[in-house]
């Protein structure tokens, strides 16, 4: 009722260390299972800022493509209720916001004229010593070859470089590639799960 006068189509709710067995809210329906590490950006980091990887203004559209692309799992475009062309538009918009005035701000491997991979975080404009790491995708014809290390270690660096003795990631728990990569940086800090309902 009160999200109908609000005019709201969908609400989500997070349900922190959410247990297997917990009931669902409801009306609501389970989505993903949401988990944050905390890496230890000095251990990643390694080597000095390649500032080569940093990505070119003429190469913002070619890496919103693989954002489109690479972000299938997620609780956005599981859910039925999101058009996908809005979902997938999510992931470029994303990238577009974390490409201009903020550290690291994108990051990209290239094979050629072609992106294979790419990082975008951010500093938290708070605490000059935390950043967050926001999308990070590998091409699929380029994965298993450890550029998705890479592409951490590189973020890592230049957040080292910028003074972040911290950062943190979110996954999804079932996304199994990118909680092993990211477990090799630190351990899960907090776990829960979201729920969606539409109106
Ligand atoms: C997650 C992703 C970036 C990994 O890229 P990648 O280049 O294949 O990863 P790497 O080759 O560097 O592998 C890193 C580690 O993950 C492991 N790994 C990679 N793919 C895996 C898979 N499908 N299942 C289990 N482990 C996997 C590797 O074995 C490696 O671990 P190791 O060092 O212990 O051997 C890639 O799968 C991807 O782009 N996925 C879609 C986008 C996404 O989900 N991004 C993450 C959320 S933001």
């Amino acid at each position: 009722m009160w999200a109908r006068e609000q005019g709201l189509k969908c609400v989500y709710v997070f349900v922190a260390n959410d247990q297997p067995d917990a009931k669902c809210p409801p009306g609501f329906k389970p989505m993903d299972v949401r988990v944050e590490y905390e890496l230890n950006p000095l251990l990643l980091a390694k080597g000095s800022v390649d500032a080569s990887a940093s990505m070119r203004p003429d190469e913002q559209e070619a890496v919103c493509a693989l954002a489109r692309r690479l972000f299938t799992e997620t609780r956005f475009s599981r859910d039925a209720g999101f058009p996908p062309a809005r979902v997938r538009e999510l992931y470029a918009e994303w990238v577009r916001r974390d490409s201009t005035g903020c550290i690291p701000g994108c990051q990209v491997i290239r094979d050629g004229n072609d992106i294979a991979g790419f990082v975008t975080g951010r500093m938290d404009p708070h605490d000059a010593t935390r950043g967050s790491i926001g999308l990070l995708g590998v091409a699929e014809s380029h994965r298993g070859r450890g550029l998705g290390k890479h592409l951490l270690d590189q973020a890592c660096r230049v957040f080292t470089k910028a003074g972040a003795s911290r950062v943190t990631v979110v996954t999804q728990e079932d996304n199994l590639a990118a909680c092993h990569l990211y477990e090799s940086g630190g351990p899960i800090i907090a776990r829960g799960r979201w729920y969606h309902r539409w109106y």
